[in-house]
């Protein structure tokens, strides 16, 4: 089954609520919330009070993507105000494996999330172990950025290597998905896609059912 996680980071955040009910009441089934701390990425967005207040809006899976230095200092922060997935970056973690078992004791479902050009191998021993790879179609830090074509090949390859491996973890893909390009994200083996911009401009609930009738759903 293929989700969409609309991205909050395109939300008006004034009718923030009122919003996030109508992403659920469209069909969205995952939200997807950016936190940006202004040092791993340039840009700076929302924390825990922003989750903890949307948190009774809605029944979604709050998939929350931590765009963070040392994510570790804020996992148990995250878990109490709300989150159902936690995505930390490898390349923001000195002690990867600790933040993913910090994360598991909280009970949170665990995810890593790889910039465009850091290697798959990074995630060589950690998959047994993971509820969701993000891989990123942009560089992070903007909404509303384009798809970086050469993500597809690297989608088909972590699609191949945990068929291989017999593992079912999701493959969710981050940044630039529109209607017209949200097919080939699927095709190339992702099952979870986010989308910003393509989401929040215009009307809401017809974007959100354009984007699950094309994606089969
Ligand atoms: C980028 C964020 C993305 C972004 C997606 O740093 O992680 O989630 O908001 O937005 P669009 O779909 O507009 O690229
Ligand atoms: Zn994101």
């Amino acid at each position: 089954m293929n989700c969409l996680a609309p991205s909050i980071l395109s939300a008006d955040f004034s009718r923030l609520g009122q919003q996030v009910k109508e992403l659920e009441e469209a069909g969205a089934e995952y939200l997807h919330i950016d936190v940006m701390d202004g040092t791993f990425v340039p840009n700076i967005s929302v924390g825990m009070p922003v989750i903890r207040s949307i948190r009774p809006c809605s029944g979604q899976v709050f998939d929350v993507h931590l765009m963070v230095e040392e994510p570790i200092r804020y996992i148990q922060d995250f878990a109490d105000c709300g989150a159902d997935v936690i995505t930390i970056h490898a390349e923001a973690c000195r002690h990867l494996d600790r933040t993913l078992e910090k994360i598991r004791e909280q009970g949170v479902r665990t995810s890593v999330a790889l910039n465009p050009a850091t290697d798959l191998s990074v995630l060589e021993y950690l998959l047994p172990g993971l509820d969701m790879v993000v891989l990123m179609a942009v560089n992070p830090g903007f909404g509303g950025q384009q798809f970086i074509p050469y993500v597809l090949e690297k989608i088909r390859n972590l699609r191949r290597i945990l068929d291989r491996r017999g593992l079912n973890t999701d493959i969710e893909v981050d940044g630039g998905i529109t209607l017209s390009n949200v097919g080939k994200v699927l095709e190339a083996g992702a099952n979870i896609v986010v989308s910003g911009n393509a989401v929040f401009q215009g009307d809401i609930s017809e974007n959100v059912r354009k984007f699950l009738k094309q994606m089969g759903e």
